[in-house]
């Protein structure tokens, strides 16, 4: 059952490290009986493979997925609440759900075997993070209908961690538990632990001096520049953990301590495509567009070919055999096209991070000026700027300069950027809310 560890001493599972072929072939076996459990069960499904006239028996490789339809989060919400539970009520033990800022939430339900194998792949992701058995885990993503909190939570309870189910808020009491209780790791959105980072700092506490040795961070996207930084800052090894509801929460995907190079996707529930956004074309590994997931063990949501909306591209596996993602450079419906330029928030974070001076808390505020789309920046100073008595307003325009030059020739747009007292813009307690967009939403670009 147990393999190799790795140098750490959690051994990992048989499957971290089978072969490529060994592992094709499980993923093959297990579509096939995804693919009949959803089309059994599932109106929705039968409906739709009979619309392009396939059913589960020609599915003879994994390529063949290809002939299969997508699903989208609006058929989740058209089946609203239950339509898509492939298994009796009786058998369902917990249902999460995801907001959405418009319509109806996203309801997904798991039974008893769906709850134990998502415990599995999130205490194999801790453990790809170097936690093991007694590590003390502090969980700040929210609990509730939010998969966050209680995805990690069991999952740490399963690797034997001992947690601490803070969830999101109460930013003061955090900082004060973290001091207490000294954990080891934290499981936290990355816009929140900077909050974190600056209310230990308000309460006179290096970071450096706490016990955290590890964070596990996702949920948002988040650059390779705010690894840096969360890293230094806290002294810490700052990794990605991926997920998302509709497939099962947090842990369809880890990144390895020991390479830090993207999520490792646990292909052995989850299998990935990347997609052309536009056509629907399934991509090579290496290209990027519109990662897709197929649920390979689920039970009472079986999901077939789910369009993410999520930018980025397979990758080879490093730490382990699996294919990894890159970062996930930002979901299409976030992408910003300003003046027929395509923008995403996160390549706006890195040239901020560029500025010695200006910190990670963003806005981005998107408007119509005539006919024209313009982006202000919205950016606070590092709290270090203002020991130097005040901080002249000359200085502030030479540095809002500054930025802007970096988007204009990195980017390749113009913005105005708006220099910002420490404290000024509001703090994330879970998912950062970076871009405020006021533009007439029936013509959203130019
Ligand atoms: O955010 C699950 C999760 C919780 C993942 C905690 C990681 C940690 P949803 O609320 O359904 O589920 O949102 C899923 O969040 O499609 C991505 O757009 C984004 N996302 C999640 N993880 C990452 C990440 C949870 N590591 C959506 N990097 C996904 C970039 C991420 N984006």
């Amino acid at each position: 059952m147990l393999a190799s560890t790795s140098g750490q001493d959690t051994p990992l599972e048989d499957i971290e490290t089978a072969s490529t072929d060994e592992l094709r072939s499980i993923q093959l076996e297990r579509m096939r009986a995804s693919l009949a459990h959803a089309y059994k069960n599932i109106p929705h499904y039968r409906q739709k493979f009979e619309q392009l006239g396939v059913c589960p028996e020609d599915l003879h490789s994994l390529e063949d997925l290809a002939k299969f339809p997508f699903t989208v989060k609006q058929d989740l919400r058209d089946n609203y609440p239950f339509g898509m539970f492939a298994v009796p009520q009786d058998e369902i033990v917990r249902i999460h759900a995801s907001s959405g800022t418009t319509g109806q939430p996203t309801v997904v339900g798991y039974t008893q075997n769906d709850i134990n194998m998502w415990a599995e792949v999130v205490a194999r992701s801790i453990r790809a993070a170097g936690g093991h058995r007694g590590d003390k885990v502090h969980v700040a993503y929210g609990y509730g209908l939010f998969t966050g909190g209680l995805g990690a939570h069991y999952g740490a309870e399963r690797l034997g961690c001992t947690v601490i189910p803070m969830s999101g808020g109460q930013t003061e009491k955090q900082v004060q538990l973290i001091r207490d209780f000294d954990p080891d790791i934290i499981m936290v959105t990355p816009s929140y632990m900077l909050n974190l980072a600056d209310e230990m700092e308000r309460q006179g506490l290096d970071p450096h001096e706490l016990s955290l040795r590890v964070g596990i961070f996702g949920a948002e996207p988040w650059t390779g520049t705010m690894r840096t930084e969360l890293e230094e800052r806290l002294g810490i090894n700052a990794l990605d953990i991926y997920g998302l509801s509709e497939v099962i929460g947090p842990g369809v995907g880890m990144e390895c301590l020991e390479s830090k190079d993207g999520p490792t996707i646990w292909e052995d529930h989850f299998y990935p495509e990347v997609i052309d956004p536009d056509t629907g074309e399934v991509l090579a590994d290496g290209e990027y567009g519109e990662l897709v997931f197929t649920s390979l063990t689920k039970e009472a949501l079986p999901i077939i070919r789910y369009r993410t909306r999520d930018l980025t591209r397979l990758l080879p596996g490093t730490a382990r055999p699996m294919r990894r993602i890159d970062k996930i450079t930002g979901r299409s419906d976030d992408m910003l096209i300003i003046r027929g330029v395509n923008v995403f928030p996160t390549q706006i974070e890195e040239q901020i991070l560029k500025v010695r001076q200006m910190s990670p808390h963003y806005e981005l505020h998107v408007y119509r000026d005539g006919h024209l789309d313009k982006m202000d920046v919205h950016v606070e100073l590092r709290p270090e700027c203002f020991t130097c008595s005040d901080f002249p307003e000359k200085r502030r325009q030479e540095l809002a300069h500054e930025l802007s030059h970096h988007i204009k020739s990195v980017v390749g747009i113009s913005t105005r950027v708006l220099v910002k007292d420490v404290g000024s813009l509001a703090r994330s307690e879970g998912k950062a809310a970076r871009v405020k967009d006021s533009r007439p939403k029936n013509n959203g670009s130019s």
